[in-house]
C-alpha cells in the first residue's frame, strides 16, 4: 500500500530521487540538480531532493494565488473534512512514516512514532478547533461621543498564500502545525520542507493531495535555504511567512521579507532554576529528559541549571545517577539507545565540540561525557560554567547541560532576562506559590513550574520573545495568525 499510495512522487529507484509538487503534478525540476540527504545513522544516502529553480518558485506562486479565492470560498464543513482525511491517512501511514524519520533524522522510534501520532491529533485538533472560530459584532455607541447607528461586522478572513518552512527535528509535526490552521482558514500554501526531512515533508504534502486539497492550494518545494528559501522570504506574492528553525535564518527571513506577517519560532536556550526546596529526583527527571531527548536536538531543550552551590551539589549526583539509567547514547535503531542519538551532522557535532572545548579552557569542567565520534555526541554535563561561556551564549543543538552556580535569585533572575533567547524558563520548587512569583520576574516565551520546557500540549499558547520567536503558535491561536480581520463598517443614515 505505500508504494502504490507514494508512487507518483519519486522515481522509484533506489535510493529514490524525489519529485517537488507543483500544487497540481510531480515534477522533476528544471535545474537537473538535487541534493542528497544522508542518513544522520550511518551516512548513507536516503534519497534525493529537487532543487527548484526561481522560475518554477514564481509558477507555483502563481497557481497558489489562483486557486486561493474559491478554496476561500469552499464551506468550511468541506475544508474541515479534508483536514482530517489529511490526518486519518496521517495515521495510516504511522509505521512507515516512524520508519521514515528514524532513517531521514535519527531519531528513536519511540520520538519518531510520537511526532507521527501527535501529528495526527494535532491535525484532528486544528479541524475540531476551526469550528468555533468566528467573527463579532461591535456596536458604535460604546464609545464615547458615538451614538448607535454604527455597527462592524468582523469577520476572520484569509490572507493569500502561505510560506511554510519547517525544521530538521520535526519535519513532519512542525510542518503540519503551519499547514492546517492555513489551509483550514482558507489560505494557500507554499511548503519548504528542511533539507534534512525533506523526504519526510515530500511525504506529508502527498497526504494532504490524496485528502482532496485542491489543485494550487498547497504545493511543495524543495532545494536549498539559501536558495529557495531566500527566493521565497522576498516573493512580492508571499502575503504571510511562518518558519521553525534557528534565530540567525529566521532574522534573516525577516530582514528579506519586509512588511508582512512573520510567525516564527526560532532558537532557545532554556534554563532550570532549582531551588533549595526542590524534589530533587523529578527536577533530576525533568532535566535529564528536557536536555537529552532526540539528542539536545530541540528549541525546548533545557541547555543549562541554575542553583546555589549547595543545590547543584546536591542535584549532580541525582542526575548522574538517573543518567546511568536513562541516558545512552547509540544507533538510534537499537533498542539499547536511550534517547541520545547521532546529532544531525558532523559539521553541527564540531560546531558545538568547539563551543565545548573553549568553554573547557575558559574554566568549565567535564562532568560526563564532553567528546564526539563524528557527529555522535556524548551526552554532556560541564560544571563550573559562567553565562558568558560561548556553551551558554549560543544555541547548542546537541546533548549538553551546563550547570551554573549562583548566589541569590536575583541573580537567576538577570543571567535569564539577560540572553539573547526567551523561549521558555523551569523553576524546580515544593512552593508553587514561591514558583509563580519568581515566574512572574522571567522575561520568557513560557514558564514551566516543575516541568521540563515543553511546547505541548498543542493547544497551549506557545511563543518566544527577544530572539526566540515572533508571533503565537498553539492551535487555538494559529489559526488566529493564518487569518486576519476584516471589519466591514454599517453606517446607518442619522
Ligand atoms: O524544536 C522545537 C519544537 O517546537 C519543540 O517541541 O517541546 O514538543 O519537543 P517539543
Amino acid at each position: 500500500m505505500p508504494a502504490e499510495f507514494f508512487s507518483a512522487i519519486s522515481n522509484q529507484k533506489t535510493p529514490p530521487v524525489y519529485k517537488f509538487f507543483d500544487g497540481k503534478a510531480w515534477k522533476e525540476s528544471t535545474s537537473g540538480k538535487t541534493i542528497t540527504v544522508h542518513s544522520p545513522i550511518h551516512g548513507e544516502t536516503v534519497g534525493e531532493l529537487q532543487s527548484v529553480t526561481p522560475g518554477e518558485i514564481d509558477h507555483v506562486m502563481q497557481s497558489a494565488l489562483t486557486a486561493q479565492p474559491a478554496w476561500e470560498a469552499t464551506p468550511l464543513n468541506k475544508r474541515v473534512s479534508v483536514t482530517h482525511l489529511a490526518a486519518d491517512w496521517i495515521r495510516h501511514f504511522e509505521d512507515y512514516l516512524t520508519a521514515l524519520l528514524v532513517r531521514e533524522i535519527g531519531k528513536t522510534d519511540s520520538e519518531a512514532r510520537s511526532e507521527i501520532k501527535r501529528t495526527a491529533d494535532l491535525t484532528d485538533y486544528f479541524a475540531d478547533e476551526v469550528q468555533s472560530i468566528r467573527g463579532e459584532t461591535l456596536d458604535s455607541d460604546n464609545f464615547p461621543g458615538y451614538d448607535k447607528g454604527r455597527i462592524a461586522m468582523v469577520e476572520r478572513v484569509a490572507y493569500g498564500a502561505v510560506v511554510a518552512i519547517a525544521p530538521f527535528n520535526y519535519p513532519v509535526n512542525l510542518a503540519a502545525s503551519k499547514i492546517v490552521p492555513a489551509l483550514l482558514m482558507g489560505n494557500a500554501v507554499v511548503f519548504k520542507p528542511p533539507t534534512q526531512g525533506g523526504i519526510s515533508g515530500v511525504h506529508l504534502t502527498r497526504m494532504f493531495e490524496k485528502a482532496g486539497v485542491p489543485a494550487g492550494i498547497i504545493s511543495c518545494v524543495t532545494g536549498g535555504g539559501t536558495d529557495v528559501g531566500d527566493y521565497l522570504a522576498s516573493h512580492p506574492k508571499v502575503d504571510v511567512i511562518t518558519f521553525t528553525g534557528s534565530s540567525d535564518t529566521g532574522a534573516a527571513i525577516a530582514r528579506k521579507a519586509g512588511m508582512k506577517p512573520l510567525v516564527f519560532e526560532c532558537g532557545g536556550n532554556n534554563p532550570a532554576v532549582v531551588l533549595p526546596d526542590a524534589d530533587m529526583n523529578l527536577t533530576a527527571r525533568e532535566i535529564i529528559k528536557g536536555g537529552y531527548q532526540y539528542a539536545g536536538q530541540r528549541c525546548t531543550a533545557i541547555k543549562y541549571v541554575l542553583g546555589s552551590q549547595g543545590v547543584l551539589d546536591q542535584l549532580l549526583p541525582v542526575v548522574l545517577t538517573q543518567m546511568g539509567e536513562s541516558v545512552k547514547m547509540g544507533d538510534p535503531r537499537s533498542p539499547e539507545t536511550k534517547l541520545v542519538g547521532p546529532v544531525i551532522s558532523v559539521s553541527a557535532a564540531g560546531q558545538f565540540q568547539q563551543w565545548i572545548d573553549e568553554s573547557v579552557k575558559l574554566g568549565a569542567k567535564i562532568v560526563t561525557g564532553g567528546s564526539r565520534k563524528g557527529n555522535y555526541m556524548e551526552p554532556t554535563i560541564l560544571t563550573g560554567v559562567t553565562p558568558d561561556m560561548p556553551v551558554v551564549t549560543h544555541e547548542v543543538f546537541g546533548p549538553l547541560v551546563s550547570f551554573i552556580s549562583i548566589k541569590s535569585m536575583d541573580e537567576a533572575v538577570t543571567i535569564i532576562n539577560d540572553s539573547m533567547f526567551g523561549l521558555q524558563a523551569s523553576v524546580f520548587t515544593k512552593d508553587e506559590g514561591t514558583g509563580l512569583t519568581f515566574a512572574k520576574q522571567l522575561n520568557v516565551g513560557t514558564v514551566q513550574i516543575n516541568g521540563s520546557p515543553q511546547r505541548g500540549p498543542d493547544h497551549f499558547p506557545f511563543l518566544g520573545v527577544k530572539r526566540s520567536g515572533l508571533g503565537v503558535q498553539g492551535v487555538r491561536y494559529s489559526l488566529e495568525a493564518m487569518s486576519r480581520l476584516k471589519p466591514v463598517v454599517i453606517n446607518k443614515p442619522q
